[in-house]
């Protein structure tokens, strides 16, 4: 049969944002499991969509993993971007690791697209997704496209279309 186009996916973000349990709600659902823990390091997910096939890197969000993201940034054809709307004391440190992914060579004169998740939407301390991305100051990447959508990936995981 046809082969299926191959995307390579980066899931980045602090720890504790929820890259892991959206990477998750992806899947097919006989594909998903049921309990999830920290990343350590980083897992490579594999699942095909009805014309795609994906890998994930999920990556763990761990300061001291930190530093394995960029050796994965030249094969990458995709971000997501993942932070927790919750967590307003680390969205500076969010927005740190994303200006330093986005001033990497691999990453800067490239029109890769990045999909942010505004997560956790179902915790009361949640910013809205438009917060998030003035908190992040998204407003000034102009070289790639990029959207924000606002998830809760424990309930619903959101941008159902992602599937599509
Ligand atoms: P690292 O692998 O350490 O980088 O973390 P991660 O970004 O992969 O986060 P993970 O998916 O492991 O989720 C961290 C915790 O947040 C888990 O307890 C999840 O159940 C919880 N969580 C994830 N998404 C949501 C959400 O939308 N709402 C709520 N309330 N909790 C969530
Ligand atoms: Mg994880």
């Amino acid at each position: 049969g046809l082969k299926k186009k191959e995307v390579h996916v980066l899931c980045l973000g602090l720890d504790n944002s929820g890259k892991t349990t959206i990477i998750n709600k992806l899947k097919p659902s006989n594909a998903q499991s049921q309990d999830i823990v920290p990343t350590i390091g980083f897992s490579i997910e594999k699942f095909k969509s009805s014309s795609l096939s994906f890998t994930v890197f999920d990556m763990s969000g761990q300061g001291r993993y930190r530093n394995l993201w960029e050796h994965y940034y030249k094969e990458g054809q995709a971000i997501i971007f993942v932070i927790d709307s919750s967590d307003r004391l680390r969205m500076v440190v969010a927005k740190e690791e994303l200006d330093t992914l986005l001033n990497h060579p691999d990453i800067k004169h490239r029109r890769i697209p990045i999909l942010f998740f505004a997560n956790k939407m179902d915790l009361r301390d949640a910013v809205t997704s438009v917060k998030v991305s003035q908190l992040l100051c998204l407003e000034n990447i102009k070289d790639k496209p990029w959207h924000i959508c606002a998830s809760d990936a424990i309930s619903d995981p959101g941008c159902e279309d992602m599937k599509r």
